[in-house]
């Protein structure tokens, strides 16, 4: 009997984890057909940004890390390409797999194509149009290489065609962040989270924000914090800080803009970065998101929270159009206004075709198809 093909699955950073995690699990239920294999680049690191969610997740430990840290754009992509091509050269797999849009999924679909090794990319045919966020970038060169594009609503793969792709390497699955959303929803809101740090249902308004476009420059950040001052009058914040905002947040002497002790009534409150069932829970219970992550987009979406995104553009429209999502970009007026319509959306909020628990089923199909 022929030998498992090798499937390699890439994670780098914190979105990617709940991405691969339903894809390792379908791909296990095939032994005799496929070997899959996890490798972390190590571009999120901090426990709270990484093993967390391997731990909750239930996703194996990886065979390999490549622990290439943080740094610039240039740094990190060539770093990857440079230790996941030594490690394609030793491991000779069938199959690579990568997800979203950070700098390693840019790097590994470089190193893995020019080996002439298959590349998948799972969320792919994501615009934003906006060439100033290093993901649009990453999510162009990835789609414009990789040989299977798994994309997450029809509009994606119209997009892709536009482009020139031909359509035997698109195929629309629906959204693997959504099966384990599915998967971890039980556990994850019946558990009394958010109670335990004194907050109280739909009273609260759950806020993120790591973009760079939003965090790196000192007058945007303040005006957020303007606007967001305004809401904690109606919806107390609880704000889990990414690293990357937390530095800002210092840099910048706005830390009289928050509260880092406990939980206060009427306040932006900041707290460490939240493992994915707390985030979960508090995403569930929340009356509002405030959040510049596609992730939370979403998930919002499918939770039927009404969410405004601190963003002038966003690569997932689905979320606006059928969703519970409003764009609000990041000047105060435009978010207090958001703000104010975004409660009023959610009566006319749908799910998403196929954001229904199994697009990893249909994704582990297809590769099955391809390569065995
Ligand atoms: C990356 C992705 C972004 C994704 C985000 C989720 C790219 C270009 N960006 O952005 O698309 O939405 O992850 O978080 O790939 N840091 C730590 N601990 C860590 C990781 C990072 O302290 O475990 C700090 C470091 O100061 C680092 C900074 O955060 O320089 C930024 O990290 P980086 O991986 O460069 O980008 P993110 O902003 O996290």
């Amino acid at each position: 009997m022929a030998l498992p093909k090798k499937m390699v699955f890439v994670a780098a950073a914190r979105p990617n984890f709940m991405k691969i995690a339903p894809m390792i699990r379908e791909a296990s239920r095939y032994p005799d057909l496929l070997k899959p294999i996890l490798v972390h680049t190590g571009q999120h690191y901090d426990p709270a940004m990484s093993q967390t969610f391997f731990d909750q997740l239930g996703i194996p430990s990886p065979d390999i890390n490549l622990e290439i840290g943080s740094g610039t754009h240039a740094q990190q992509t060539g770093q990857v390409m440079i230790r996941f091509e030594q490690f394609l050269l030793e491991e000779h797999p069938d199959m690579v797999v990568v997800v979203g849009d950070v700098n390693s999924t840019l790097a590994c679909s470089l190193a893995a194509t020019k080996l002439h090794i298959k590349v998948a990319h799972v969320e792919a045919g994501l615009r934003s149009f906006d060439r100033k966020m290093p993901e649009e970038i990453n999510r162009l060169a990835t789609d414009a290489i990789a040989d299977l594009l798994f994309t997450t609503s029809e509009e994606a793969s119209l997009q892709l065609q536009k482009e020139g792709i031909p359509d035997a390497r698109i195929q629309f699955v629906g959204n693997v962040m959504i099966d384990t959303l599915i998967h971890q929803k039980e556990r994850a809101i019946q558990s009394a989270y958010y109670k335990t740090l004194g907050l109280t249902e739909k009273k609260y308004a759950l806020l993120t924000l790591h973009r760079p476009s939003n965090v790196d420059d000192q007058e945007i950040l303040s005006r957020i914090f303007e606007a967001l001052d305004v809401i904690s009058k109606d919806f107390t914040i609880i704000f889990p800080v990414h690293p990357r905002t937390r530095n800002r947040i210092q840099e910048f002497n706005l830390v009289g803009k928050v509260n880092s002790e406990g939980i206060e009534p009427n306040t932006i409150n900041l707290v460490n970065p939240l493992g994915y069932n707390e985030m979960l829970n508090l995403t569930y219970h929340a009356g509002l998101v405030l959040t510049d992550s596609g992730g939370l987009q979403e998930e919002t979406t499918v939770l039927g929270i009404p969410c405004v995104t601190l963003r002038e553009n966003t690569e997932r429209p689905i979320t606006v159009e059928v969703g519970t999502n409003i764009l609000a970009g990041n000047r105060k007026d435009g978010i207090l206004n958001a703000y104010q319509q975004a409660r009023s959306k959610l009566s006319q909020a749908k799910i998403p075709t196929f954001w229904d628990g199994k697009a990893s089923e249909r994704i582990i199909q297809r590769l099955i198809e391809v390569i065995c």
